[in-house]
């Protein structure tokens, strides 16, 4: 037995982790207690799972912030403390040869292609991240679980979540074997990629996309005649499992 931690849960959609996560707790297999769930889009299935458990919910409506920053973002639009120079000099998410376009279209979980203005994006997911943090601070959590959260989180977001110098506090997961097939669709582009074995992977995060050091991974076969909605069901079931014990796995750590 470990201490109880405090975990924070984001999420962007139907939350079948989260649910795993909320079950492992109900059921005392792993030592942790979820304090709030997080969404990015309104009115998704996991807000109402976290509801039905009794769990506290917010939304931060990134897809609204993000159509308001392309009207225009004024430097009184970002968050007191945001320092753009030593965010473009943290980030690891785009290499500054690549972040041409001007658009700033790119809003999903990924900034693979790098086809967007990096600027844009740093600020525009600043002034995001800073309503996120706002929520989130107000609770005193131990590790922020990032279950099917769909964007990408900045060198702004990060540094105020992980404040003690080399320990994580926030980990994902993601739907392939890292460092294979990073990005927003790793079921499909493994699938597509003919490969004979899928996984998943819980990491922590860390300044770039999908790269931060892996705390576990479960693997599945990919048969013949499997399709890609076989191969995301066995994906499913396998982070269903991994995730609840990479949450164990850390609470044993500081425990
Ligand atoms: C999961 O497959 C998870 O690995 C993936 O989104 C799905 C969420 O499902 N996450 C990412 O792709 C993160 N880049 P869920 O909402 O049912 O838990």
């Amino acid at each position: 037995m470990a201490k109880t931690i405090h975990v924070g849960t984001l999420i962007s959609g139907g939350g079948t982790n989260l649910q795993a996560i909320i079950d492992a707790c109900t059921a005392g297999s792993i030592d942790a207690r979820i304090l709030f769930t997080g969404s990015d889009t309104p009115k998704v299935k996991g807000l109402e799972r976290a509801e039905r458990s009794g769990i506290d919910t917010f939304v931060v409506d990134y897809a609204k912030i993000i159509r308001s920053c392309k009207q225009g973002i004024e430097d009184s639009d970002l968050p007191p403390d945001f320092d753009l120079a030593k965010i473009l000099e943290k980030q690891q998410l785009v290499t500054p040869d690549t972040s041409t376009d001007t658009s700033g279209s790119a809003s999903g979980g990924s900034l693979s292609g790098a086809s967007m203005d990096l600027t844009f994006f740093l600020k525009s997911r600043a002034i995001a991240e800073k309503i996120l943090l706002d929520q989130i601070l107000a609770y005193d959590i131990d590790l922020l679980v990032l279950a099917g959260f769909m964007r990408v989180l900045t060198p702004y977001f990060i540094d105020r979540i992980n404040t003690i110098s080399g320990q994580y506090k926030v980990m994902n997961i993601h739907p392939a074997l890292l460092p294979s097939f990073p990005g927003t669709d790793g079921y499909g582009d493994t699938f597509r990629y003919g490969c004979k074995v899928g996984g998943c992977t819980v990491h922590f995060v860390d300044y770039g996309e999908d790269t931060g050091p892996i705390i576990g991974q479960r693997s599945f076969d990919i048969e013949e005649n499997d399709t890609l909605e076989d191969v995301k069901r066995k994906g499913l079931e396998r982070e269903w499992e991994l995730y609840p014990a990479c949450i164990q796995k850390f609470a044993e750590s500081i425990g």
